[in-house]
């Protein structure tokens, strides 16, 4: 079963200089994102042998090239709801240095997920969903050794549902999702499907605030381990 976002309600499908800036990504003429490279180092001593590995919430995939770079040796899969997103995906990330092929991208929900992959990982993503449990719950289900999380979490659920003044001119009475979620609610959560959970300093924010489209976020980094 496929399920892709709706572009009524969808900002990704919605935000030509976001996509600009996400091709330029793909063909590393930008600075690689901190918490891509912070995500490469900490899966780097963790993967051993050929293993899969789902980015879930890919936007264009571009974070395929922190592992690369790093010689990381995965299979790369990466899966998101946008077609915007899936498209550039296939038209960027495909080629003979990467050997990625059309396959390797999905277009679908976090929450259709069914394969099961050695490791996920997902950043910048539940943040702007209405609520943690059902992805995050696939997403752990679907992982066999290890799940790293990027996402904004405090002490208390902020749940804010705000129109975003950054994408296509025409589109900004979209209304975003940018959610906090309460860290010891998740990490317990986490716990209850049989993984020991390491909290890890995100080194973008170094624990501070950071403002994201005028929203503030405080990222946390949770690296769930099966046991
Ligand atoms: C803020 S972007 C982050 C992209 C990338 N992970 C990064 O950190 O640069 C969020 C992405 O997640 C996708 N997304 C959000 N919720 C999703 C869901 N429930 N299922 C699949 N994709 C989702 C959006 O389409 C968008 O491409």
């Amino acid at each position: 079963m496929t399920c892709i976002a709706n572009p009524l309600w969808n900002p990704w499908a919605n935000d030509k200089a976001l996509l600009e800036l996400y091709q330029k990504r793909c063909r590393q003429l930008v600075p690689e994102m901190t918490c891509a490279s912070q995500a490469a180092e900490i899966l780097s001593s963790k993967i051993n042998g050929n293993e899969t590995l789902l980015d879930a919430g890919c936007g264009a995939g571009y974070y395929f090239w922190s592992f690369y770079n790093r010689k990381i040796p995965i299979e790369y899969f990466g899966i998101d709801y946008t077609p915007e997103m899936i498209e550039l995906a296939k038209q960027e990330m495909c080629n003979s240095k990467s050997k990625l092929k059309s396959t390797n991208f999905i277009l679908n929900t976090i929450e259709n997920i069914e394969e099961e992959y050695d490791t996920i990982i997902c950043f910048n993503v539940l943040t702007n969903n209405p609520h943690y449990a059902l992805p995050l719950e696939r997403l752990l289900k679907c992982t066999k050794k290890r799940l790293l999380l990027r996402e904004s979490l405090d002490q208390d659920l902020v749940v804010r549902f705000t129109p975003d003044h950054y994408i296509d001119k025409d589109k900004t009475h979209i209304k975003v999702y940018h959610n906090t979620f309460p860290i010891d609610e998740v990490e317990k959560f986490i716990k209850e499907y049989g993984f020991k959970v390491t909290r890890i300093l995100d080194e973008r924010s170094k624990g501070n605030i950071e403002m994201v489209v005028d929203v503030p976020h405080r990222w946390q980094i949770l690296l769930a381990e099966r046991i």
